[in-house]
C-alpha cells in the first residue's frame, strides 16, 4: 500500500533507540526526510549510516537535550532550517518514572518536563508554521492510564492525551492531524530494567493476550501510517499497540 509520504519532511524526538529509532527508520525508507534528534551523538550518527546503508532517505540528525530550558527552541530553528518545511512532527522522547506514594518534588518536576512540558511547548513552535501551510500531522507517543502504582510519565502522558484532542478539535479547520499512539510493553531500554531474567516471559505469557512485549516496529508502523495521508480522515484519537494487554496489573 502506498502511503503517500514520498517526498514529505518530519521531526521526530526521542530518535536515538527503541521506538523513536524505529520511526525514523520505517518514515525514511517510505520517502520521508526526517529530523532526527535525542541526546546521544553516536547513536544518531549510527541511525543515519543505518538508514543510507538500507537504501532510506538519509536523516539530519541533531544532538540536543530537549529538557534543557532551550531546547525546543533550539530543535524547532534546526529543523526548519534544514529541512524548510515541516509536515509531520511525532513527539516520541519520553521515559518511564515510577516513584513512592509520597515522592520528592525533583522526579516529579524532571518527568513532567521531558513527557509533558517539553512536547508542548515544541509543538507550539511549529504551530504557526503548520497552520500558515494549512497541512500538517501530528503524533504523541503516550501511554497508558491504567497503572496500579505510581508512574510520573504515565500522568504526564495523560495530560498529553487531553491536551492532544483538544488541539485536534481546534486544529482540523486548518487541516492539521492530531493523534496519540499508546504503546503496551514495547522491548527497549525504557521497560527492559524492569523484566529481569526470564521475568518478561512469566508476565508476558500470564498478563498478554498476544503472549510477548512488542518490538518497537511494531510501533513504527502504527505510528507511521497515523502520520500519512492515508489517515486523513483519523484525528484525535488513541491508537493502542499493545498485543491486547490493555490493563497494566503493576
Ligand atoms: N517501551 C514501552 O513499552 C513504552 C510503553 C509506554 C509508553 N512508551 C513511550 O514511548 C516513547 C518511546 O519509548 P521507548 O520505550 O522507545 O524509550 P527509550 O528506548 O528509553 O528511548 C527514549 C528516547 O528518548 C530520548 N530521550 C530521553 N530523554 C531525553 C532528553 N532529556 N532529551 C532528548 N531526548 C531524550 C532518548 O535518547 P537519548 O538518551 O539519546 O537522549 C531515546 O532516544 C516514550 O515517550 C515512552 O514513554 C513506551
Amino acid at each position: 500500500m502506498d502511503l503517500y509520504l514520498k517526498g514529505k519532511t518530519a521531526v521526530v524526538t526521542g530518535a536515538s533507540q527503541g521506538i523513536g529509532r524505529a520511526i525514523v527508520k520505517q518514515l525514511a525508507m517510505e520517502g520521508v526526510k526526517v529530523f532526527a534528534t535525542a541526546r546521544n551523538e553516536d547513536l544518531l550518527n549510527d541511525l543515519q549510516a543505518e538508514v543510507r546503508a538500507a537504501g532510506g532517505v538519509e536523516p539530519v540528525t541533531f544532538a540536543q537535550d530537549l529538557v534543557a530550558p532551550d531546547g525546543p527552541e533550539k530543535i524547532a530553528t534546526q529543523a526548519l532550517a534544514s529541512l524548510e518545511h515541516v509536515d509531520i512532527l511525532i513527539n516520541n522522547a519520553g521515559r518511564s518514572r515510577p516513584v513512592d506514594v509520597v515522592a520528592p518534588e525533583a522526579p516529579w518536576m524532571e518527568s513532567v518536563t521531558l513527557d509533558f512540558d517539553r512536547p508542548r511547548q515544541l509543538t507550539q513552535l511549529f504551530l504557526p508554521h503548520l497552520m500558515e501551510r494549512r497541512q500538517g500531522a501530528i503524533l504523541n507517543l503516550a501511554s497508558t492510564y491504567e497503572l496500579r502504582s505510581i508512574n510520573v510519565s504515565a500522568v504526564a502522558k495523560a495530560a498529553v492525551v487531553v491536551w492532544s484532542k483538544q488541539l485536534a478539535a481546534q486544529l482540523g479547520p486548518y487541516g492539521i492531524r492530531v493523534n496519540c499512539l499508546q504503546p503496551g510493553l514495547i522491548d527497549t531500554e525504557n521497560i527492559r530494567p524492569f523484566f529481569p531474567g526470564d521475568e518478561r516471559k512469566k508476565f508476558a505469557g500470564r498478563e498478554i493476550p498476544l503472549g510477548d512485549f512488542g518490538e518497537p516496529q511494531d510501533v513504527a508502523d502504527m505510528a507511521t501510517f497515523l502520520v500519512s495521508p492515508r489517515a486523513r480522515y483519523i484525528t484525535g484519537t488513541v491508537a493502542v499497540v499493545d498485543g491486547g494487554m490493555r490493563h497494566h496489573p503493576f
